[in-house]
């Protein structure tokens, strides 16, 4: 197991380049992804890491040499992939609501596509028909994640065609004779439940039978990691077990066998990130003791945004008695991260550390209130290299134009 990085180490990195900054630690990664590896191993399947989570060059091309490959939810994420290295087929781009211009241009490099729209499909078909696989992004109206807004199978959901559109899906699939290679469903994230993927599985078998070019069944990401003391993550032991059950019991009426596919990106990247603030400011109200630390919102935005909590730790002050805290932001806006939080005795200048803060961290970061985003340090065999530079001024200008 990786041994998780210590408070001093984490100390020393706040001390050498400064907060608030976003640490990942390399070999976390690969410990995640071989649990999913080792599990499946007798098995044919693959892993695309959902890089939505967080793209940094140096994670992709260290997730590129553990052997995954990747999912990609914009052209740009397609062009990151391919610049940090993985050729074009170990590269999917699922999209959602995009124009098909994307779609043209990620046929054009040459990565797998998952279509998410009737109205795409039928461009696709009218431009390309058979002379190029696609895939199939499904609404498989199933309810899965952790909360609502990190749920995307159900009947209220945007994403995909709603499988009961199968009719229609089929008659554009004969119309064009499109050769479909893959059908995708997502459920949602944080899915503890392994039964949701066996759900999923038993939505597709009932229409598989259509689909005479099919390679792969991508079921999607989702996989839980623990946030909270006393979570559990997926078992994906288990999952692997009830995966290979299920696909046991509905041979592919193709004949062929289908490979299996999943996205995770959580699951990959969550714990092996640290994000570290200093305290600014401690303030006495009749409400709570805040603790105001440089950063905000704009920097993780996953407290405000989904209530989620992130493990908090006073990292200057491991012995010091432990208090009750509000820790807030800076930024002009209610950005609380914790309410009522037991920490260690905080003062001014103390660093508090978030934990699980690889995914969705540095990647839906901010600007906002013209605040630099955070440096990132990725902390491999032992050593910690800076892999993104902290903003100047001038960033801040770049891309306006003074016409006043
Ligand atoms: N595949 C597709 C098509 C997705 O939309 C997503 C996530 C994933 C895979 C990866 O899901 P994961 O394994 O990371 O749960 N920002 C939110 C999570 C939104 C996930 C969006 N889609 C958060 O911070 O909780």
């Amino acid at each position: 197991m990786a041994q998780a990085l210590s408070s001093e180490q984490l100390v020393d990195i706040a001390g050498t380049y400064g907060t608030p900054v976003y640490v990942y630690h390399a070999e976390k990664i690969e410990e995640q992804y071989r649990k999913l590896t080792t599990a499946f191993s007798n098995t044919n399947t693959v892993f695309f890491y959902a890089c939505k989570a967080l793209t940094n060059i140096n994670i992709l091309k260290h997730i590129k040499e553990l052997g995954a490959n990747v999912d990609c939810s914009s052209i740009n994420e397609v062009k990151l992939a391919l610049h940090a290295g993985f050729p074009p087929n170990r590269i999917l781009y699922t999209s959602n609501g995009i124009g098909f211009s994307e779609i043209e241009e990620a046929k054009n490099l040459g990565v797998y596509i998952n279509i998410d729209s009737l109205s795409n499909l039928e461009k696709f078909g009218q431009k390309f028909g058979h002379s190029y696989p696609v895939g199939i992004r499904l609404r498989p109206n199933i309810m899965a994640g952790g909360n609502l807004k990190i749920s995307t199978g159900h009947e209220k959901s945007k994403f995909g065609i709603p499988v009961d559109q199968i009719e229609t899906i089929l008659e554009l699939v004969n119309k064009y004779n499109l050769r479909i290679c893959d059908l995708h469903i997502h459920t949602g994230s944080e899915i503890k439940d392994v039964e949701v993927f066996v759900k999923g599985i038993e939505v597709l078998f009932n229409i598989i039978p259509h689909f005479k070019d099919l390679e792969f069944i991508d079921l999607g990401g989702g996989f839980k990691v623990p946030y909270k003391d006393g979570d559990v993550e997926t078992d994906i032991p288990l999952l692997a077990q009830k995966v290979g059950e299920a696909f046991a019991n509905h041979p592919n009426p193709g004949g062929k066998p289908l490979q299996v596919w999943f996205e995770p990106g959580k699951f990959m990247v969550s714990e092996c990130g640290y994000f570290i603030t200093q305290v600014n400011v401690m303030k006495e109200t009749s409400a709570a003791t805040f603790v105001s630390v440089d950063s905000g919102f704009n920097h993780l935005i996953r407290p405000m945004f989904y209530d989620a909590y992130h493990r908090i730790e006073n990292i200057s002050n491991p012995n010091g008695p432990k208090k009750t805290y509000s820790v807030v932001g800076n930024i002009c806006e209610t950005d609380t991260f914790a309410w009522h939080r037991e920490l260690n005795e905080v003062r001014e200048g103390d660093y508090l550390v978030f934990y699980n803060a690889g995914a969705y961290g540095f990647e839906m970061s901010s600007n906002f209130n013209s605040r630099y985003k955070p440096v990132e340090i990725l902390v491999k065999d032992g050593t910690a290299h800076q892999i993104r530079k902290r903003d100047v001024f001038e960033d801040l200008l770049r891309n306006q134009i003074e016409v006043l």
